[in-house]
């Protein structure tokens, strides 16, 4: 399957193949310096296999998870290009989830004023959402996202198989973003999470997902103004994310989070989508009572979150699947 995001000179493609990391080379101009991103959590095989079919290939592991997202690893990847003698015409690709994408991105826009990007995202949440859009960054004093740039990638290749690896857990998190995407944007796509059996679906979830992301991104490529509904949840999740500590997964905290914002029809139906996604393990104790994690504690991180202004924060509001609107709310009224 492939798709192709329109954004004139800056253009890509985004092929998903099953077992495509071995033919990168066909996809991505691979016949230069290519300094292959990844996490330690990402089995080491899937860089192996991509820095095995570029002319002069280096891998650059950084630890996994979210602390990792920050100016020290981005100084570790710049210094690894610096040191190899990485030129203008050289590269960069990312071998990973969101916070590789993120970081070996905002390495690749700022190295040398910008180099080429490409990405091949091993995580459902980067498949189905980080690796399209072009928004790179890293967390800085507290704040996620809050330093980056866009940078839109050269190419993206997305290896469904990739995913078998990953936890049940972190599986269910990433499902999470395609559940918003479908909410915002594509009924048949919430419909099949109701009616499918998800592991088999997987595929077709992750090309919906992409199609309205994709159709979002051509609008609006800086987030100006429609852009924004992909924020669908986001802005409350992010608050819990913070407040929660590490505690929840970020997927965990936007499923979360659209309880907050969605119709009570679309609630009770979220819910049954939630316990098929084995989500509810992890979030259940804090759906019946957010006050364990602290309503205030997600109010204040919500101030700190660069989408919340003056106790006014952007929220994007669904009464029908398929659907949505952008409105500004007070803080104290998310939580009634
Ligand atoms: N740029 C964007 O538009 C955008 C959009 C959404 C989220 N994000 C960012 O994405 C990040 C979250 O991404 P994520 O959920 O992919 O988390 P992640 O990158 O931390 O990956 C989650 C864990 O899975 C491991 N992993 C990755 N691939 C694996 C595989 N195939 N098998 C086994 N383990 C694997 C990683 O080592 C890590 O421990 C956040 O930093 C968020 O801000 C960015």
């Amino acid at each position: 399957m492939k798709l192709t995001v329109n954004l004139g000179e800056k253009s890509y493609d985004i092929i998903i193949e099953h077992n495509i990391l071995k033919s990168a080379g066909k996809y991505f101009n691979l016949d230069r310096k290519v300094m292959v991103v990844t996490d330690d959590g990402v089995p080491a095989e899937y860089a192996e296999t991509v820095k095995d079919v570029c002319r002069d290939g280096y891998i650059c592991t950084i630890p996994g998870g979210e602390a990792s997202k920050n100016i020290d690893m981005l100084q570790v990847i710049l210094k690894a290009m610096l040191e190899n003698n990485f030129s203008r015409r050289d590269c960069v690709v990312a071998v990973g989830g969101g916070v590789v994408g993120d970081m070996a991105g905002f390495a690749a826009a700022i190295y040398m004023r910008g180099i080429d990007f490409y990405n091949i995202p091993t995580t459902i949440l980067s498949q189905v959402d980080s690796s399209i859009g072009g928004k790179v960054a890293i967390d800085f004093e507290g704040l996620k996202n809050i330093v980056g740039a866009f940078h839109q990638p050269r190419g993206v290749l997305i290896d469904p198989e990739t995913i078998k690896t990953l936890s049940p857990r972190q599986r269910a998190s990433g499902l999470v973003e395609a559940v918003k995407t479908g909410i915002i944007g594509d009924k048949t796509l919430f419909e099949m999470f109701e009616n499918d059996d998800i592991d088999e679906k997987t595929d077709e979830m992750i090309y919906r997902s992409l199609q309205v992301k994709r159709c979002v991104v051509e609008q609006d490529p800086t987030e100006k103004g429609i852009r924004k509904i992909l924020n669908f949840g986001h802005t409350v999740g992010h608050g819990i994310e913070a407040a929660a500590e590490g505690k929840l997964l970020h997927g965990e905290c936007v499923a979360l989070g659209m309880m907050y914002v969605c119709s009570d029809d679309i609630k009770k139906r979220l819910l049954k989508i939630y316990e098929k996604l084995g989500l509810m393990e992890n979030i259940g104790p804090y759906i019946e009572n957010i006050g364990l994690i602290g309503k205030d504690k997600i109010m204040d991180a919500m101030r700190h979150d660069k989408k919340a202004a003056d106790d006014m924060c952007s929220v994007i509001l669904s009464d029908s699947i398929g659907s949505c609107n952008i409105t500004e709310r007070r803080l104290g009224e998310i939580f009634g």
